[in-house]
């Protein structure tokens, strides 16, 4: 007897529909509390220099995440430097990033004139390999910033380990997971110090902005000063020490404070999203599946759900255009950053910098850098789907599923569909 094969409706990659046809939720979301604010700063005329909203966004921030300090900056990658020379980084150190990031987490360590060594990451979570971090420790070494990325923490009690043993010091990036928690600590309160950004795709965004959180006496008072053109905390008193204006307006802490108070329920419909999405990528079978989580996350926040495209079980077809067969169809999966050391901003960097620090006969050769993991997450398995689309209801959710199904039992015809576009 015959095989009876179902009939699948054409790809959209082939001409057919797509199999998405609700919109994704729009970002950022917007209420009615900072409109209101935000008339009452613009009428008030007190627009920035440490305003009330700030003061307040400061507290709130540092109650959230679970610190005695948050100290608000222009930005993402100014609170990185802030916080690493907090932390006493100073020129020639060495400090760990990860190859798989976005740039700013090593530009930020460039441009106080540590030396930028990138280490490998974890196959599953993308994030900061320990075993890696340690094999590259030198004399030198000063501090690790882990990079908690897209929809995975690091493995913090490794890192944590490995930073006491060897006496460095760390430096979370929580640029994409306000929120998380690692046994019930806040993302950004396990290290030395936090730093986060609050930039437009941000799960807490004012457009630009950041923030820097810590308990240390010491490290709040240097980040502060840092930003505040010298000053010390709480006075107009100058300190002993060069800073910089870092400063944000009272406008983006208004964003912030309303932002704040959406975040935490944000966060718990983005989990449930992620848990639906991932069952029903395992019930479904084939290539694509999400990470697994770490039990010991207590609370994901996701800037992007992390998913693995499996390119053994894929027929022959590539994840890029596995991925660009589902955008196809209207499911708006995509793929990682690219390498931080083939970043051409990093490999500008000795020829072209203002801030010439790093040491020549020392130099990590960025451009001849390959990190396995870190390439094959970034040209073979990685795969995103962004947070925002984690905001979207049930109906959403499991076209997204569909969309999936309906590509992956036509991998042949994909495979067949670009064999003929090379012929
Ligand atoms: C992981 C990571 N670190 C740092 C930054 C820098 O933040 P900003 O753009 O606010 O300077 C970003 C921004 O996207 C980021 O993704």
């Amino acid at each position: 007897m015959a095989a009876v094969t179902l009939a699948l409706p054409p790809l959209a990659l082939c001409g057919g529909q797509a199999a998405v046809s609700l919109s994704g939720p729009a970002w950022p979301v917007v209420g009615e509390q900072e409109v209101q604010w935000m008339e009452q700063v613009v009428r008030s005329g007190n627009w920035s220099w440490l305003g009330p909203h700030e003061q307040a966004f400061c507290d709130e921030y540092a109650r959230f995440i679970g610190t005695r300090y948050c100290i608000a900056m222009a930005n993402g990658t100014v609170t990185l430097q802030c916080a690493l020379q907090a932390v006493g980084v100073e020129p020639g150190h060495e400090v760990i990033v990860p190859g798989l990031t976005w740039v700013a987490t090593a530009q930020a360590a460039l441009d106080i004139g540590a030396d930028v060594v990138l280490v490998d990451i974890d196959r599953e979570s993308l994030c900061l390999d320990p075993q890696a971090v340690e094999a590259a420790i030198t004399p030198r070494t000063r501090a690790i910033i882990p990079v908690h990325l897209y929809g995975c923490m690091c493995d913090m009690d490794a890192i944590m380990a490995i930073a006491q043993r060897h006496g460095l010091k760390v430096v979370e990036d929580v640029a994409h997971q306000q929120g998380s928690r690692w046994r019930d600590q806040g993302a950004g309160a396990i290290g030395d110090a936090g730093s986060y950004s609050f930039q437009q795709s941000k799960v807490l965004t004012c457009g630009e902005g950041g923030a820097v959180t810590c308990d240390s006496d010491s490290v709040y008072e240097t980040a502060f000063c840092l930003k505040q053109v010298g000053w010390k905390p709480n006075g107009h008193d100058p300190g002993q020490r060069y800073g910089h204006n870092y400063r944000i307006t009272e406008m983006q802490c208004v964003l912030l404070r309303a932002g704040l108070e959406r975040l935490p329920e944000q966060t718990i419909r983005r989990e449930q999203s992620a848990a639906y999405l991932s069952a029903g990528l395992a019930s479904l079978g084939g290539p694509l599946r999400a990470a697994r989580r770490d039990p010991r996350v207590t609370r994901q926040a996701f800037y992007a759900m992390t998913l693995h495209f499996d390119p053994e079980a894929a027929a022959g077809v590539t994840r890029a255009q596995y991925v660009a067969a589902l955008q196809a169809e209207g499911a708006p999966f995509g793929g990682t950053y690219a390498p931080v050391y083939r970043n051409p901003l990093l490999n500008l960097y000795d020829r072209t910098s203002p801030v010439p620090f790093r040491d020549a006969t020392r130099l990590q050769d960025y451009a001849a850098l390959r990190l396995p993991e870190t390439e094959r997450a970034v040209s073979d398995t990685g795969v995103l789907l962004s947070h925002t689309h984690l905001l979207g209801c049930v109906d959403y959710l499991d076209q997204l599923l569909g969309a999936v199904a309906k590509v992956n039992g036509q991998l042949d015809r994909i495979r067949s569909h670009y064999a003929s576009a090379a012929a």
